[in-house]
């Protein structure tokens, strides 16, 4: 065969492959949401988000009650979620919500109880693995590792991961017994390993491969429970006051983006398109230029934030 037509046919097969990848990349942001498949109509469907009284969880709670679902609010604090609740309970008249309150920073095997607070006869299907971020580092998240203190790093590390790997574990008999189900595992573009954040983009990462394994172990045993990570990247919330902007939602629109992804067939998916796009960075340099290209943002906002100490 001539040279100039074998590398005729290798672009042809690179363009191809490239065209396929872009298709199958825009069809998971325009495809039709499945979230419906876990609630039925006239049945009670519930959800259980933890971390509901703020944010992103709060974002969730909203949207999932405006798609059908009754929702257990997770949280610490009483009086913000009883506000959340009454606001949902005017928006959504005919929505049930439930409180359950857990200091996700303190726990231990009491957390066992949740199952039965949750109710064996509650049709429970979606569980949202939300609670976390660094609200606890608060006014300045960034902070080399040495300098942490034992009980600082330690909470980062159990509300990020410990919590939610354990109420999976012990709500994953409610959401098998009202198969299909569905469990979302939050986690961030930090992910891909951003400085002065370790022990919170560890927890990032464990929430992808949590759910990469679970969602193998129920597919190996045939169990119709479908597990999604999901990749946040800038989202204005409590602990990211941020003004909303194309590239940082609102945590409703956060929230509705992530539910629109449900059924995408992906192990995880950068939930709003606007990420996915910040995320061709990830597609086009190598991982270590990603994260020096972040360095430059993050010590910007380091230098900016240890002068508000
Ligand atoms: N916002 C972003 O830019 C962004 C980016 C990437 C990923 N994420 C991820 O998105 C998720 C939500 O983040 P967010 O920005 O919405 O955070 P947020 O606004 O700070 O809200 C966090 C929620 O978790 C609750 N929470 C915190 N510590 C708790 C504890 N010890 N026990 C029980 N509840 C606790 C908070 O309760 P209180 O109301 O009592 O504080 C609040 O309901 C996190 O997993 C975060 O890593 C966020």
């Amino acid at each position: 065969m001539e040279v100039p037509k074998v590398f005729g046919y290798i672009g042809l097969a690179t363009s191809v492959l490239l065209f396929t990848r872009l298709l199958k990349a825009v069809y998971i942001y325009i495809r039709p949401s499945s979230l419906s498949r876990y609630c039925k109509e006239g049945d009670e469907s519930w959800a259980f988000v933890t971390g509901a009284s703020d944010g992103i969880g709060q974002g969730f709670a909203e949207e999932l009650c405006a798609r059908g679902f009754n929702v257990f609010l997770h949280g610490r604090n009483a009086d913000k979620l009883r506000r959340i609740q009454e606001s949902l309970r005017k928006e959504y008249p005919t929505r049930q919500t439930k409180i359950i309150i857990y200091d996700a920073s303190q726990i231990d095997a009491s957390i066992d109880d949740i199952a039965s607070q949750v109710g064996e006869t509650t049709r429970l299907t979606v569980l949202i693995n939300n609670v976390g971020g660094m609200g606890s580092m608060m006014p300045c998240p960034y902070v080399n590792l040495q300098d942490y203190t034992f009980k600082d790093m330690q909470t980062i590390l159990t509300v990020n991961s410990t919590f939610s790997a354990h109420i999976t574990r012990v709500l994953l008999p409610l959401l098998l017994k009202n198969q299909p189900g569905l469990i979302l595992n939050i986690s961030s573009t930090t992910k891909f390993g951003i400085p002065w954040l370790a022990p919170y983009v560890a927890t990032k990462a464990f929430a992808i491969g949590f759910g990469d394994a679970l969602s193998a172990e129920m597919r190996a045993d045939k169990r119709d429970i479908e597990v999604m990570g999901v990749i946040v990247g800038s989202v204005q919330s409590a602990s990211n006051p941020a003004t909303p902007s194309l590239f940082t939602p609102t945590s409703r629109a956060m929230a509705s983006a992530t539910l629109d992804r449900v059924g995408c067939g992906e192990l995880s998916v950068f939930g709003h398109w606007a990420h996915r796009l910040q995320g061709v960075a990830l597609d086009v340099f190598s991982q270590k230029m990603f994260q020096d290209i972040a360095t430059t943002q993050v010590r910007k906002l380091k230098l900016e934030q240890e002068k508000l100490k």
